[in-house]
């Protein structure tokens, strides 16, 4: 007899696909010391954090037995400072992930629909699949990455979509939304998720300022990519307040740990020094976006993120990975039809860059 009977639809479901390993373990598999690994696949800021967020993580004594605080409130009035949004609109969770899967959970009925724009970060769909009972509604960019506005449009008033969820800039591209745009989609009848996990490497400044006015927009952010943290797992969202009111009656109670809330107000406690990391990657985007212009068999797109996507000619992205991963270089490909093409590269320091440039000019298809 049958007696564990998990949902059918999760035994039938492949998870998160892409895990490139630990340090350690991708050291041991490619034989190559893990301080020579130049780690490009994941957007991870690899300057680290901040030496302020590192000093009080090494002062951090004694509070570890004790629950942090369930509504992080310290932390939350720094984002309203950063983010010029009152604290009342925030909420902090582990990770702008978690903060996805809250959305959805607060919003999803069974048979309700969602719209994804895909290529776009995995996450929305997935986490929704995982909630079960309810339709993705897939509405592909263009090729050049865009979005297809008129198509998103028809599909909301065709399937009564209750979310739409946007990243801006794109993951994997680093296109923008424009606000013309944003603005226009923000009729429909449904709620719009931003995901503005890259927004600090961008021009300008993201919707931030746009959610207290406007009753149908959230956005996402996170402490991993610029603020280095990603592995405490500190993520935010900006939400109206009359969604947020009931969000926090969801939310797991100690979902932010001690040590990711003293490491996230440190890092909002020494903007000067991480706002000169991010002018640094930014300024290297550029570079690197210079350079892989320079190799042949590559496209390389622009873009306002902490990565490159590229193009591959002339060989598939899977020998091109598993050449520069010999070098210990580690790249993201895609096994998604629409991505089978592509690579991102993470921007890094500029040795970082000229390694992989080195390894791309003797990799020849
Ligand atoms: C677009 C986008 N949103 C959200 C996340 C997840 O962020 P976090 O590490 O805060 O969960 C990522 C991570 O890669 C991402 O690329």
């Amino acid at each position: 007899m049958k007696s564990v009977r998990i949902r059918q639809d999760i035994a039938a479901m492949q998870g998160y696909s892409f895990i490139s390993g630990t340090l350690d373990a991708l050291s041991e598999r490619l034989g190559i010391p893990r301080d020579q690994l130049i780690k490009l696949d994941t957007n991870e800021n690899l300057y680290g954090p901040s030496p302020k967020a590192c000093a009080a993580l090494a002062a951090l004594e004694g509070d570890y037995h004790i629950y942090p605080d369930i509504r992080s409130t310290a932390l939350r009035q720094l984002l309203a400072e950063y983010t010029g949004v009152s604290a009342e609109h925030i909420l902090v969770g582990c990770g702008a992930d978690e903060l996805i899967d809250l959305t959805l959970r607060l919003f999803l009925e069974p048979n309700d629909a969602i719209i994804d724009c895909p290529p776009t970060f995995s996450m929305y769909s997935l986490v929704a699949q995982w909630i079960g009972n309810c339709r993705v509604i897939e509405v592909p960019r263009h090729d050049d990455f865009s979005l297809d506005v008129p198509a998103i449009e028809d599909a909301a008033f065709a399937s009564g979509a209750k979310l739409l969820f946007l990243c801006n800039p794109n993951n994997p591209d680093g296109g923008v939304i424009a606000p013309e745009t944003l603005r226009r989609l923000l009729q429909l009848p449904l709620t719009i998720v931003v995901d503005e996990a890259y927004v600090e490497f961008m021009d300008g400044e993201g919707f931030a300022s746009w959610v207290p006015h406007t009753p149908n927009l959230i956005l996402l952010r996170t402490l991993s990519k610029w603020a280095g943290l990603a592995g405490l797992r500190v993520g935010y969202g900006i939400f109206p307040l009359d969604i947020i009111e009931h969000l926090w009656k969801i939310k797991h109670p100690f979902n932010v740990n001690v040590a990711a809330d003293v490491a996230a107000r440190a890092t909002l406690q020494d903007m000067d020094y991480v706002r000169s990391i991010i002018q640094k990657l930014i300024a290297e985007r550029q570079r690197m976006y210079q350079l892989l212009q320079t190799i042949e068999y590559l496209t390389v797109l622009p873009s306002q993120a902490n990565y490159l996507l590229c193009e591959v000619h002339g060989m598939t992205t899977t020998e091109l990975k598993r050449q520069l991963d010999q070098r210990g270089i580690l790249i993201r490909n895609y096994s998604k039809p629409s991505l089978e093409k592509y690579i991102r590269i993470s921007i890094g320091k500029p040795e970082h860059t000229d390694a992989l440039i080195a390894a791309l000019r003797e990799i020849a298809p």
